[in-house]
């Protein structure tokens, strides 16, 4: 038995919902292209849960019921209001997704209608735990969600309580599409785990969400934030980055593990942050991002990934950085639900080997003895 150090390369399942080949995304066989220019988050939701695009009245059935599902229980907002103010939001959205289940009479019932159920119901619950523990954060009161809007509107509107333009309801719709899924990636694989024990949906997104939290998988967009605030400003890209590569210091942002000739996804993310920086005659954090990129590409060889130009993109669009990375969860909560779905139609345990590397005959010493 040998071990493949972060199962690089290893092929775990078969999967119908979306697919990395020769560099092109697909989402149930749609390029991601396509979906990024045309689609609409809750359309993409829709196609990754049911393998197919939905038609209108379908798509305004699926509304109704986000809009329906969207109020979460006056118990879990009381919660919030109890933990630390300085709390990671992330670890902050673990916590409620899994007390959400405790509030769910359907929480334990696993048939494939409840399931889809529960799917469009953290779908329209996730987004507003974050808004609301954003607002109690800073000492205002969670505002209620809309219904008949599509899930960004809602967000954004949640957020500040006042109506988001059209301009930034379309960036974060763009941006939900963007990240809805990502074959096996780290949080989808560890939501797929979790249930093919045949636990429960509330447990496979809690786990998918402390996977999602880490800096190596979707924490990195707040990271990204974090590297652009200590640069500061245009001058500064030039010396900042050459010193952390002479250091070998890891780039936020840069690289993935199956692309290694770009990340699909970065280009519109990029003309996203280009055509928002215009808008607000402030383009700085874009020409920063621009540089960063010549000067990582250039040296090291590795392109910008999915979480690079969001950060400038949810910072434009006047987003703390610490909700950058909840915003992913509520995009992948789509993918992690239909990777759940998928898993419980065809499901065996994953239980994979290790390859043992600690002493070998070793024996038990007495206490008095050590
Ligand atoms: N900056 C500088 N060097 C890098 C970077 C980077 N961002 N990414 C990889 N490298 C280097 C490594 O140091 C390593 O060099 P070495 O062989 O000289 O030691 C080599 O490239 C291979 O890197 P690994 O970390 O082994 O590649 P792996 O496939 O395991 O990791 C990962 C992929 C985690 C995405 C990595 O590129 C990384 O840490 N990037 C920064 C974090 C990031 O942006 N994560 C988001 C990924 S996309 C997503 O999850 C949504």
């Amino acid at each position: 038995m040998t071990a493949t150090k972060g199962l690089e390369g290893i092929v775990a399942t078969t999967s119908s919902i979306s697919s990395i080949i020769d560099g092109v995304l697909t989402y149930r066989g749609i390029n991601i292209d396509e979906l990024a220019e045309n689609a609409t988050f809750e359309e993409v939701a829709y196609l990754l849960w049911y393998g197919k695009l939905p038609n209108q009245s379908e798509l305004d059935g699926l509304i109704r019921q986000l809009g329906e599902f969207a109020p979460v229980p006056a118990e879990v907002i009381e919660q919030l209001k109890l933990y630390p103010k300085n709390s990671n939001s992330m670890a902050a959205l673990r916590t409620a997704v899994s007390s959400l289940a405790l509030y769910d009479a359907e929480a334990n019932d696993m048939s494939p209608e409840v399931n889809v159920r529960k799917a469009i119901k953290l779908q329209a619950q996730l987004p507003t735990v974050i808004a609301a523990f954003a607002r109690i954060r800073q000492g205002k009161d969670p505002i209620q969600p809309k219904s008949g809007v599509s899930v960004a509107y809602n967000f954004l509107y949640m957020l500040s309580g006042e109506e988001p333009s059209e301009v930034a309801v379309k960036a974060l719709d763009q941006a939900l599409v963007l990240h809805a899924d990502h074959e096996l990636n780290a949080s989808t694989f560890a939501a797929r785990v979790t249930v093919a024990t045949l636990s429960d949906i509330y447990s496979g997104v809690t786990s998918a969400i402390g996977a999602l939290k880490g800096p190596l998988h979707g924490g990195a967009n707040e990271a990204v934030m974090v590297m652009l605030e200590e640069i500061g400003s245009l001058a500064n890209v030039e010396s900042y980055i050459n010193d952390k590569l002479a250091n070998k210091v890891k780039i936020m942002g840069f690289g993935h593990r199956v692309y290694k000739d770009g990340d699909p996804r970065a280009k519109h993310l990029m003309k996203m942050s280009r055509e928002l920086g215009k808008q607000q005659n402030n383009l700085e954090l874009y020409e920063m991002s621009v540089k960063i990129e010549e000067l990582v590409t250039g040296q090291k060889g590795l392109k910008p990934n999915v979480d690079f130009y969001s950060a400038s993109v949810y910072t434009t669009l006047g987003i703390a950085r610490d909700l950058f990375t909840p915003i992913f969860a509520i995009s992948r909560l789509s993918g992690w639900t239909a990777h759940i779905l998928e898993q419980y139609e065809n499901n065996r345990l994953i239980r994979p080997r290790a390859e043992y590397t600690g002493p070998a005959n070793a024996k038990y010493i007495p206490i008095a003895e050590r």
